[in-house]
């Protein structure tokens, strides 16, 4: 049986700048806990959402490894995700 979940929870690669950081200000504006997997963190001060709604970790989503721990991070600290968005424009990882 799977457990309802009230939280909502969402997970923006690419989140700090662009198209990605107005994914993240519409999920947060729905409520949702966002986690922002980027190289740098941008624009990200200009969004008023405290650690307990927005979690930044530093990430090269073409490094599989780095991608596998940050879901792992992620998932300490707001449970399950229901969105992810790849918003970061790359290529095929290296596995
Ligand atoms: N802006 C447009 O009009 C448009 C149109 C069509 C397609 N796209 C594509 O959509 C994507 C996003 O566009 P944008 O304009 O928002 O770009 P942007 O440069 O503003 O944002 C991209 C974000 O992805 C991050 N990023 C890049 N490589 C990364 C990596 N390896 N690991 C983690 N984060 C990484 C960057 O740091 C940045 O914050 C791009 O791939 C772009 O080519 C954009």
């Amino acid at each position: 049986m799977i457990a309802k979940q009230s939280t909502k929870t969402a997970l923006v690669t690419g989140g700090s700048s662009g198209i990605s950081l107005c994914v993240v200000r519409m999920l947060l504006a729905e409520g949702f806990k966002v986690t922002i997997l980027d190289l740098h963190q941008g624009s990200l001060q200009s969004i008023d959402a405290g650690p307990d709604r927005l979690l930044f970790i530093p990430c090269d989503i073409t490094d599989w490894k780095s991608v596998k721990a940050a879901f792992g991070q992620s998932y300490e600290q707001f449970g399950p995700l229901q969105v992810v968005v790849n918003g970061a424009g790359v290529y095929e990882p290296v596995c």
